[in-house]
């Protein structure tokens, strides 16, 4: 063994090494507690002036990671957030965990892993290892990462280690973590591999090594188009369901009684979040480069994103059935998270669904106890950064809309009042199911309209529905 692989190992193994997180969002902050919570030193970096003072003062901008983890961890000694690119030559190990957005032509966004190579590159240091852990295509640690190490003078596998690691992070989920839930690593070499799994291993209860970086790149990819692919075949059974006048809810729970071969997953207003709707298609763009359409992920991306207009038109037809046009209609969209019990509102249908229906005129306000107020220029394809501000779900408001669409199934809102106190309901995540019959009619995602008229959602039987997305 060499010998600087053998002093990484070790300072691994007691602790002594210094762990550095580059990028410090949803994926980055909770790995750094978990490294600090193991006994590791911690310097999180980050471009961000302002996440990194309000870590500095003991804050936490992630609703997975407890202001009091961060306050414990800086009183320790263990963590320091800084924008001092210069804090990482001082890392041993360090896992980047920056954006991989697409561009406006959806390939692609590779500025923020490019910058914060460089970074790490500037800093590099014989004996250290740096694992990639954003959602990629296969091949961007080869390509991007190990040039830009070498061009430094280190030898990736000897002098340096360099492997990826996919993040599988599920915010809001109250059973799986950054610490129980798996962690699959890919090396450039068998000791980089080597390396990174005894890093992982000391806070991540269950480390799988594979065999390639290009492996670990593509286990996160098959993940993510898995779930967009079903979730695209459950979104089109839904369409299916509407036109053939079938509650599409109680199909689902009976068919999940099967106890093998079928695992389920549940229609909506369409995908949202930082992952589902974009990984994806960095698998799509890498085999355009090698020639080859992939004909899954576009046909799940395109019934996907076709969802909201879905949505939208059921609004406009539940509307007429009441006299009514969308144009000048008040409407109160319930849920603007891309999932539930969550505060992350990146590529969230609800932004389309409001939008859409503002573009036909409607008056729509929100309500979202995760976002009491947002700005429609904060997100991707933001418009005029309007704030908006959320209303109460008081009887009143409900009484004065024409219409309330449920597009994000908060565990904490109360469905029964919405069913009393509105008209016009649409509930696109079959939220309504536990209520009893109110004054509202309540119209299904996708139910024939006329079976559903005057019922609450069909009666699918009475369990809810996961989040999608
Ligand atoms: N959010 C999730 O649920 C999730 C789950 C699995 C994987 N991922 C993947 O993890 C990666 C990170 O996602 P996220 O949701 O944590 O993003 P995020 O936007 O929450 O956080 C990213 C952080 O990186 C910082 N940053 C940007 N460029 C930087 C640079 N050059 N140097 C240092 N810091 C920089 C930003 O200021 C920001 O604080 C993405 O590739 C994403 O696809 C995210």
């Amino acid at each position: 063994m060499s010998a600087v692989k053998a002093q990484l190992l070790s300072r691994i193994q007691d602790r002594s090494a210094t762990v550095g997180i580059v990028g410090l969002g949803y994926v980055g902050l909770p790995l750094a507690m978990e490294f600090a919570k193991a006994g590791f030193h911690v310097i999180g970096y980050d471009v961000s002036d302002r996440v990194c003072k309000l870590l500095m003062r003991g804050e936490s901008h992630i609703q997975d990671v407890p202001a009091a983890d961060v306050g414990a961890m800086l009183k320790a000694g263990r963590f320091e957030a800084t924008t001092d690119e210069s804090a990482l030559g001082r890392c041993d190990a360090i896992s980047i965990a920056v954006p991989t957005p697409l561009s406006k032509t959806r390939d692609p966004d590779m500025r923020f892993v490019q910058s914060a190579t460089e970074a790490i590159a500037r800093n590099a240091h014989p004996g250290m290892l740096a694992v990639l852990e954003s959602t990629t295509y296969p091949g961007t640690t080869r390509e991007v990462m190990q040039p830009k190490l070498e061009e430094r003078g280190l030898t990736v596998g000897q002098d340096v280690f360099l492997a990826f690691s996919p993040e599988r992070v599920d915010p809001g989920n109250p059973k799986y973590h950054t610490k129980n839930t798996p962690k699959v690593v890919g090396g450039i070499t068998a000791a980089c591999t080597e390396v990174a799994v005894a890093l992982y291993s000391s806070c991540i209860d269950t480390v799988v090594p594979v065999s390639t970086t290009e492996a670990a790149e593509l286990v996160k990819l098959l993940e993510n188009t898995f779930r967009s692919v079903n979730i695209g075949l459950v979104n089109e059974m839904a369409i299916v369901c509407e036109k053939l006048g079938v509650n599409v809810w109680e199909v689902i729970e009976a068919a999940a009684t099967k106890p093998f071969g079928f695992m389920k997953f549940t229609p909506g207003p369409g995908i949202g979040g930082h992952c589902i709707p974009l990984d994806p298609h960095y698998l799509a763009w890498k085999m355009r480069t090698l020639n080859y359409k992939t004909r899954f992920i576009d046909l799940a991306s395109e019934i996907n994103s076709e969802m909201p207009a879905f949505v939208v038109e059921k609004v406009a037809i539940a509307l007429n059935d009441d006299r009514k046009a969308v144009n000048g209609s008040r409407v109160i969209v319930v849920g603007v998270a891309y999932k539930k019990d969550i505060d992350d509102i990146r590529e969230s249908p609800a932004l389309d669904v409001i939008r859409l229906l503002e573009e036909r005129g409607a008056d729509v306000v929100h309500h979202d106890p995760f976002i009491p107020r947002f700005n429609d220029g904060d997100h991707e394809g933001g418009g005029d950064h309007r704030e908006r501000i959320g209303v109460d779900l008081s009887a009143a408001e409900l009484g004065k809309a024409d219409a309330v669409v449920i597009v994000t199934d908060h565990s904490q809102i109360d469905y029964q009042q919405i069913v009393d106190d509105a008209v016009l309901v649409i509930d696109t995540r079959n939220a309504t199911a536990r209520a009893s019959r109110g004054r509202a009619r309540v119209v299904s995602l996708a139910a024939n309209r006329k079976l559903a008229a005057g019922a609450v959602s069909g009666g699918a039987s009475a369990r809810k529905p996961t989040a999608v997305g």
